[in-house]
């Protein structure tokens, strides 16, 4: 049971409005337990990344909203092997500076789907080492890469019970996870 409300801020790695990946969050958003609150950020605002534009406000409101967040969820397909570019667009631009960004001692969860068998695990992997880069504390497990997700989310609903019951497990036990854990730069 938790003490207060937690507030876990959502990512998409895709922007797309049928994206399984963002069907998937919004599966998080519902399935998960009382006292935790999912909350779909859409950073479609976030320009290319280029430190001479100062701080644009898309970029403004997706740091602070990671900032108030206690955890993130992040959701991504693999493109091309690697994390989609608009995802690690918007990462390193709430990246600065480093070991203080609002990704620093921050908790997240990462989970992939791909139509593909291996369910986007190799843009997961990345995904979190580029956390690590950013001082981010990842939970270790369990992660959920999502193979045949066309089969499993069918019209932006996760029908697969399995997944499902994975999913949840995830989300809870990300949630009794976060609020302990911290990672302060020496
Ligand atoms: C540019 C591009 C590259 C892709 N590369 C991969 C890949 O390396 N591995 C994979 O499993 N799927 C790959 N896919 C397929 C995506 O996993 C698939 O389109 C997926 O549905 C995208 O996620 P979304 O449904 O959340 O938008 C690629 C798709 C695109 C558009």
């Amino acid at each position: 049971m938790l003490e207060r409300t937690l507030h876990l801020l959502a990512l998409s790695g895709s922007l797309r409005a049928a994206s399984f990946n963002t069907a998937l969050l919004r599966a998080a958003a519902e399935g998960a337990p009382d006292g935790v609150i999912v909350t779909l950020h859409d950073y479609r605002d976030v320009p290319l990344y280029d430190p001479d534009l100062g701080l644009p406000p898309g970029v403004e409101r997706l740091r602070a909203a990671i900032s108030a967040a206690d955890g993130l969820l992040i959701a991504t397909p693999e493109f091309n092997y690697g994390i989609p570019g608009p995802l690690k667009n918007a990462i390193d631009w709430a990246s600065r500076p480093a070991y203080r960004s609002p990704f620093a001692g921050k908790p997240v969860a990462v989970m992939s789907a791909s139509p593909g068998p291996i369910g986007g695990a190799r843009g997961l992997q990345q995904l979190k080492t580029v956390l690590l880069g950013m001082s981010a504390v990842v939970y270790p497990a369990p992660e959920l890469a999502v193979g045949g997700v066309g089969e499993k989310i069918v019209e932006g609903r996760l029908v697969d019970a399995v997944t499902a019951e994975r999913l949840a497990r995830l989300v809870a036990g990300f949630a009794a996870w976060a609020p302990g854990a911290r990672f302060d730069v020496a």
